[in-house]
């Protein structure tokens, strides 16, 4: 989890409110990273609201999956990301992260989460 820095009482910029600090949650919506922490062609795990989450960022957009290899439960952001196609790194299990499709077996799929960016978050919706 990230920390975010915060400026000590009575320096100069005390008085200048961080703008992502005055960002009212929503509802159903949780943080799970910045949009600038996400490069294109990236994918990141990260525990969001109790629940691992991949996030990966494809063709501009940002898309989030259970961290969990349908298989046997390995987690996929230890895997490998070439173009579109997560390769799981326990047996090679093979996904479309466009989509969530299974490539190699197809007759599975990842479980996806919605996504939005609000101010350079990322939140996702449990
Ligand atoms: S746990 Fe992912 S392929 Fe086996």
């Amino acid at each position: 989890m990230r920390s975010r820095t915060t400026t000590p009482p009575g320096s100069p910029d005390a008085s200048v409110e961080d703008s992502r600090a005055a960002v009212k949650p929503e509802a159903g919506w949780t943080f799970a990273l910045h949009a600038d922490d996400l490069w294109e062609g990236e994918m990141v795990g990260v525990v969001c609201g109790g629940t691992d989450v991949l996030v990966a960022r494809l063709d501009a957009e940002v898309r989030a999956y259970e961290n969990r290899c349908p298989h046997a439960g390995s987690r996929l952001s230890d895997g490998f990301l070439e173009a579109a196609k997560l390769t799981c790194s326990a047996h090679r299990w093979e996904f479309d992260l466009q989509t969530g499709a299974g490539i190699n077996p197809v007759r599975c799929r990842l479980r996806r989460f919605p996504v939005k960016i609000i101010d350079g978050d990322i939140l996702i919706q449990l």
